[in-house]
């Protein structure tokens, strides 16, 4: 009764007042007319389905931001508020946005200096700002502890100890996280390090070194953003429209040289399995933390919500050709969702299932076009970086991942921000073991330091899987084992969060606490 109560409370904060009134339908277990269709058509007139609007434009770069150095610090001023975006070509779509009317400025920063980010909330209810993947004091997290009230500001100050690597900054609201990323906000963050600098890698921003925020939406026909609307949207918010940095399928115009992408998905729920049009092979050189410590061959990389992925492809031959960036998510759906007991019952693109015509199917994310000659002259080098190995002794600490009466847990518990889950030792290296117990898949991701996985049911991970890692896919009925240290910033009173990045789910009490001390 009581999960009943606080899901339905919370469906009825995400939705506004007639949300409050589906979401007692579905908690009664009613099926439900769509919301869509009874707003006159739902997304269905508008829909390019999984391939490249033909009116889609070029790629927005969001602006680069390093801050301004002051006395003390290097210090960023971020303020989020409400605005309207032209996120498919023509229509008007109300989002939020840092310092903008959707997402926010790339904030660029340096290992070894200190920071001050001030967040200005005006978008007319509380929200946070966590820095995800950052390694600092629990209380800068910006995790739901950390709330910023309407019309009130927020200062997180720390000393960057990231090594170079692509991070980003979302509200961790308790309960709204799902509804204010899908409304716009999140943005990247670059660090730097001496190590990368000395690497020759494409580092023109917007120009050979390009971040990508890929990210899928539905909307109403009235052009507002669909959010929650649908019964098996509780499973994980999936819109039928692809959007990179804020607009659908857009044309990156590239020069013929070695160029980086820095991929993030920013998607409350969708994965990606990015390849490229003439199936090329590529090369990773980062995952979530770092660089990895060489380069990794690749022709499709797997990418769930939260996790990064630098990649290096060579267009040095492809002078005034293009290409597409695409999900294979055909490739993979049957590894990611389960089929039997719930999967088959409810896959399969059919009405309240946990996949969708485009996990079905291959479909665009964007093209590029390679309209100049070199502008660079980047490499790809042998040696990227140097990973430590780590060791533990201690017994595993287990974490099982499931969905209990339309509750998702985390060991069979429902998230509190009154209880402390996990009390860990300052200094301790530890391995942590997830097990995913549930038909679907869920990206775990923790807070406050970068992990190294061990095993996948047992066997080492892919090279590319082998470098600094926030967040890992854990597929139906895996267990994953990642080491971590734990290796300052103790504090009795401020937890870390962990927690699926499926929004919904986190929304959901998908989420468990620790603090180090
Ligand atoms: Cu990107 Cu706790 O989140
Ligand atoms: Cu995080
Ligand atoms: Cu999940």
């Amino acid at each position: 009764m009581a999960q009943s109560l606080s899901r339905r409370h919370f469906l009825a904060r995400a939705l506004g007042a007639t949300g409050a009134m589906v979401a007692a339908r579905i908690t009664a277990g009613i099926s439900l007319p769509l919301l869509a269709s009874a707003c006159g058509g739902g997304s269905a007139a508008l829909s390019t389905l999984g391939t490249i609007n033909p009116n889609a434009g070029t790629l927005p770069i969001p602006p680069l931001d390093t801050g301004t150095v002051g006395a003390t610090a290097r210090v960023f001023s971020l303020t989020m508020q409400p605005g309207t975006s032209e996120l498919i070509p023509g229509v008007q779509t109300p989002t939020l946005g840092y310092n903008g009317s959707l997402l926010g400025p790339t904030l660029r920063m340096r290992l070894g200096e200190d920071v001050e980010i001030g967040v200005t909330n005006t978008i007319g209810e509380t929200t946070t700002t966590h820095w995800h993947g950052m390694h600092l004091p629990a209380v800068m997290d910006g995790g739901p502890h950390q709330e910023i009230p309407n019309g009130t500001s927020w200062t997180a100050r720390f000393t960057v100890r990231n090594q170079a690597s692509t991070l980003w900054y979302h509200p961790h609201t308790h309960g709204r996280t799902g509804v204010q990323v899908f409304q716009g906000l999140a943005g990247m963050i670059i660090v730097d390090d001496a190590n990368a600098d000395g690497l020759n890698l494409p580092s023109d921003y917007g120009v050979d070194d390009i971040p990508l925020v890929i990210q899928d939406r539905r909307f109403q026909s009235n052009g507002n953003l669909d959010y929650l609307s649908q019964m098996h949207d509780q499973l994980g918010m999936k819109g039928d429209r692809i959007l990179v940095n804020g607009k659908e399928t857009p044309t990156l115009n590239a020069p013929a040289q070695w160029v980086r992408l820095r991929i993030l998905n920013g998607s409350n729920a969708r994965i990606y399995h990015l390849g490229f049009s003439d199936n090329r092979s590529f090369r990773q050189i980062a995952s979530d933390g770092g660089l990895l410590t060489t380069p990794v061959t690749l022709n499709r990389v797997l990418l769930s919500p939260g996790e990064r992925a630098e990649i290096m492809v060579d267009l040095s031959a492809d002078l005034n050709g293009s290409l597409t960036l695409r999900s294979y998510s055909s490739e993979v759906v049957n590894s990611l969702y389960m089929s039997g007991g719930m999967g088959s019952g409810m896959g399969g693109g059919g009405m309240g299932g946990m996949t969708d015509t485009l996990d079905n199917s291959d479909f665009d994310i964007m093209s590029i076009r390679v309209d100049r000659a070199a502008v660079n002259n980047p490499t790809l080098p042998v040696t990227l970086n140097t990973i430590p190995t780590l060791t533990a002794s201690a017994p595993d600490r287990l974490f099982t991942l499931e969905r209990r009466m339309g509750t998702f847990t985390i060991n069979n518990k429902a998230m509190d921000l009154n209880r402390i889950d996990e009390t860990i030792t300052l200094g301790a290296t530890e391995v942590w073991q997830v097990t995913n117990n549930h038909a679907m898949p869920h990206p775990f991701h923790i807070h406050d330091e970068l992990f190294q996985i061990l095993t996948r049911n047992g066997v080492a991970p892919p090279a590319n899987e082998r470098g600094w890692k926030d967040t890992v896919l854990l597929k139906p009925r895996e267990v994953v084992r990642f080491i971590v240290q734990f290796k300052d910033y103790a504090d009795a009173t401020h937890p870390f969060m962990y927690h699926c990045h499926i929004l919904e789910h986190e929304d959901n009490a998908m989420m468990g606490q620790f603090v180090v001390v």
